[in-house]
């Protein structure tokens, strides 16, 4: 029996599974997770072992996520550990990419065709009160200048609040994505500022890759939606 699965979706960049993190609990109870757990290979089960209790959920519940995107398309990755960058080492193939918040874990895998590599992303939607003088507003600060380009920040000018402040956490959501997508090809960091990015209502996205170092060329897409109360980006880059 699989773990606690919220959803099992096809987007356009591949298979992806949700899968619960448990809450209310003490950070080290797998409980709910347990199925999953005893499903994972020894390699897995010791790497689980060495995490502090605070991130053994979100990893395991992005592991068995993985697993269960990856037996929906009748694919075997074998023990998924985590390569020297952080990203989930997968066999030639395969691409596959997680992303986990406190309560929801999400991977999206895919058969890796013509050097394509893909990326998720996820973010609490935020919350909308009307005004920041109301009770509720939400008070972290504004990250727009550190996550955006002067491009994108002017055409987010005439946005008032509050819808502003969701479509700041897309444009981060997605470049979070783009970069799980990207990283893996060209193994460096990759700064807020090398992609410009237009999210249109139909849940596409127009993406303008500037890389540092001129590495590519590279065809990059990227998609939206929601999900569980949550912003769900993905991402696909190849190539091109
Ligand atoms: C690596 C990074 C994307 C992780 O995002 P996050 O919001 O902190 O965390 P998420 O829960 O969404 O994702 C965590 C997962 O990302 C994956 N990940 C980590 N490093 C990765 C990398 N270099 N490449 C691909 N995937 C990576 C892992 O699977 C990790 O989960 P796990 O450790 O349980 O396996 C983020 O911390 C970061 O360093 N961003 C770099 C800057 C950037 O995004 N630039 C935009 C360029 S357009």
């Amino acid at each position: 029996m699989p773990a606690d699965v919220a959803f099992r979706i096809d987007l356009p960049h591949g298979r992806c599974v949700g899968v619960r993190i448990p809450t209310g609990v003490e950070q080290d109870n797998l409980l709910s997770l347990a199925p999953g757990l005893a499903s994972l290979a020894e390699e897995e089960r010791d790497y689980l072992e060495s995490l502090s209790p605070a991130r053994k959920p979100t990893w395991l519940a992005g592991r068995i996520a993985l697993h269960e995107a990856l037996r929906d398309l009748g694919l075997d990755a074998g023990p998924i550990l985590t390569d020297r960058r952080g990203a989930p080492e997968l066999p030639d193939g395969v691409t596959g990419s997680i992303s986990h918040k406190r309560t929801l874990a999400v991977a999206l895998a895919a058969r890796r065709l013509d050097g394509l590599s893909i990326g998720v992303d996820l973010e609490p939607v935020p919350t909308l009160p009307p005004s920041p003088s109301e009770p509720g507003w939400d008070s972290r600060p504004d990250i727009s200048s550190r996550v955006m380009t002067p491009e994108e920040l002017a055409a987010l000018a005439a946005t008032p609040e509050p819808v502003r402040r969701r479509e700041v956490v897309l444009h981060f959501s997605i470049k979070e994505a783009l970069y799980k997508a990207i990283n893996p090809l060209i193994s460096r960091y990759v700064s807020f500022q090398e992609a410009t990015i237009l999210p249109h209502p139909d849940g596409s996205v127009t993406v303008t890759l500037a890389l540092a170092k001129q590495e590519g060329p590279f065809l990059a897409e990227a998609r939206w939606s929601e999900i569980s109360g949550h912003l769900l980006t993905t991402a696909a880059v190849r190539p091109g």
